[in-house]
Parts: C-alpha cells; sequence; structure tokens
C-alpha cells in the first residue's frame, strides 16, 4: 500500500487519503504511516466511523498508552484509556470538567515524568462553526532562533504546571485546578528537547511553563513569553477545523497545540483522546 498524502501546511501535517483504520494493517503497512508521523508531526484521517474500542486499538499501534491516572477527572469511566474533551453537561447539568481542556499553548502531559509522545483526538462531534484547534511545529520554532539564544536556552529547565488556564467568569475549572496540583507536583522539562526517533532538536515550552529552574518567575516570565509568541508564528503554525469523525494524531514531542475555544459554547463539541506514553523526561520540583 503507498500512502496517499496531502500536505496540511507549510509547515506541518498531512492527510492520509483513502484509509480506514479500523483496517487490519500489516507491520509494513502500519511502518509507512508510522514513518509519515514522524516526518509530518501530524497526521489526519478523515471519515473514520469507528468505535472506542477501535480507537484504542489503532492508538495502540503506536505505543503503549496511558491510563491518564494523571487526569482521573476526565476519563472514561470504562475505557481508562480514553480522555474525554467535551463540554456536554454532566448528568446532574454541572458543567463538564473537560470543557476548558487545552485552552492554552501545550505539549500533553508536560507536567508529568512521562511525557506523551503521541495523541489521536477523534472528534465525535463538532460545532457548526469554529471549535479549531492550533498547532506549532516545534523543529522550526527551533531552528529559526539565533545561535546566541540557542546557547541561552541550552541548559534551562522549564517548570511545568498542571491545570487548566483560568477562564474569566468561571468557576468549572476550580475544583479541578485543586485537584490537579495534589496529583501532578510541578515537573521540570528541558526547553530544548532531543526526539527520541528523529534525532532533531525542538523547542520544549508553553503557557503550562510558569518560569525556569533556579529563576524567579519575574525573572523567567519574559523569555517563557517571547519563546511562546515566537513558536507560534504564523508560519510555524497550522490550524485545524474539525468535522465529525476526524482523527488527528499529533507527535507531542516536536509539536504544541492549542484549543481556541472559538465557537458558541451552546453547541455541543465532544472529542475523545488516547494518549501514548513517551520516554521519560524531567524531574520533580518543589512548589515555589
Ligand atoms: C487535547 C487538547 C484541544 C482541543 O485533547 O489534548 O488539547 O481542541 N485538545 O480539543
Ligand atoms: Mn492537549
Amino acid at each position: 500500500m503507498a500512502l496517499k498524502l496531502r500536505p496540511l501546511s507549510y509547515s506541518l501535517g498531512a492527510e492520509v487519503c483513502a484509509i480506514d483504520v479500523s483496517r487490519k494493517m500489516s507491520e509494513h503497512d502500519f511502518g509507512d504511516v508510522y514513518r509519515a508521523f514522524l516526518e509530518h508531526g501530524i497526521l489526519l484521517f478523515r471519515d473514520q466511523h469507528i468505535t472506542r474500542e477501535q480507537h484504542i486499538e489503532f492508538s495502540r499501534r503506536f505505543g503503549e498508552l496511558d491510563k491518564h491516572d494523571a487526569l482521573p477527572r476526565d476519563r472514561h469511566p470504562d475505557h481508562p484509556e480514553i480522555l474525554m474533551v467535551t463540554n456536554e453537561p454532566k448528568l446532574n447539568g454541572a458543567p463538564s470538567d473537560s470543557k476548558y481542556t487545552g485552552r492554552q499553548w501545550h505539549s500533553d502531559m508536560s507536567f508529568t515524568l512521562v511525557p506523551s509522545s503521541g495523541s489521536l483526538l477523534r472528534c465525535i462531534t463538532a460545532p457548526p462553526v469554529g471549535g479549531d484547534t492550533m498547532f506549532a511545529n516545534m523543529y522550526m520554532a527551533y531552528d529559526a532562533l539565533s545561535a546566541g539564544m540557542k546557547k541561552l536556552i541550552a541548559g534551562l529547565h522549564g517548570i511545568h504546571m498542571s491545570g487548566t488556564r483560568k477562564i474569566a467568569n468561571s468557576t468549572t475549572g476550580i475544583p479541578r485546578a485543586e485537584e490537579q496540583k495534589r496529583i501532578n507536583p510541578p515537573v521540570a522539562q528541558p526547553v530544548v528537547r532531543m526526539h527520541p526517533e528523529t534525532g532533531r532538536k525542538a523547542l520544549y515550552i508553553g503557557d503550562k511553563v510558569k518560569s525556569f529552574d533556579g529563576m524567579t518567575e519575574e525573572e523567567s516570565r519574559p523569555l517563557i513569553e517571547y519563546l511562546v509568541q515566537h513558536a507560534t508564528r504564523p508560519e510555524f503554525v497550522y490550524r485545524h477545523q474539525w468535522q465529525a469523525n476526524d482523527i488527528l494524531v499529533w507527535d507531542n514531542r516536536c509539536t504544541m497545540h492549542c484549543a481556541l475555544g472559538d465557537f458558541d459554547e451552546t453547541q455541543l463539541r465532544h472529542m475523545e483522546r488516547t494518549t501514548v506514553l513517551g520516554t521519560p523526561s524531567g524531574y520533580v520540583v518543589k512548589a515555589a
């Protein structure tokens, strides 16, 4: 099987056309998919009418799956490998815990000691318009830095805090954020990470980073803000407009992403994610 790929943007991403991810795929054919994943950072599979079990099964081809012990509120009660990303209210009418998942630039599970290598997000219901997700190519962002800046950040570690950014006028996130802090102490991660499979260096930064290890927040903030702004320049970014039955897999080691929240919140947006375990990275730091 020769893969039919269609680039999604200048900076990253490719659509894999004419494929059914629920069909048995030989090692050889999956090898082609995996190589395309490493090369493009994001793969899109459209029109995949699959079950939760098939989502999990296909995801396992990418590696061992996270059971989401770090995010217990959001996992599916019967399938710990599935993380709910939905604004559907709970049965008692309370807002969904995952209503604001991903509303800041981040790489999945960076606040743990086993950050994810890849995530597979399946769109079950998209709002009629908007609800897009942006992705940034962190190889390109690193490569575009000056030699001086590369030298400056070479030894730095960013301290990643778990939890969702506070959304104005919302109390949804407070109990969740407090629980998150309890379960997941801050973890320091290298600002420049070597991708274990491609050997290329990528920036590893985002809005979950509040300071650099050994520096104050005040000292760190300008450089963190600069690096996030730099990495999310339009030429490094792809903006995904979701359709129902899309599956998007992204490489968390060389991309970061952000849910825009650009949609009418009274409309349903229901996504489900699996998370592939990456290689161990980082160390726990005491909260400042
Ligand atoms: C995620 C995430 C973004 C979105 O599932 O990891 O960040 O747009 N989702 O739902
Ligand atoms: Mn995410």
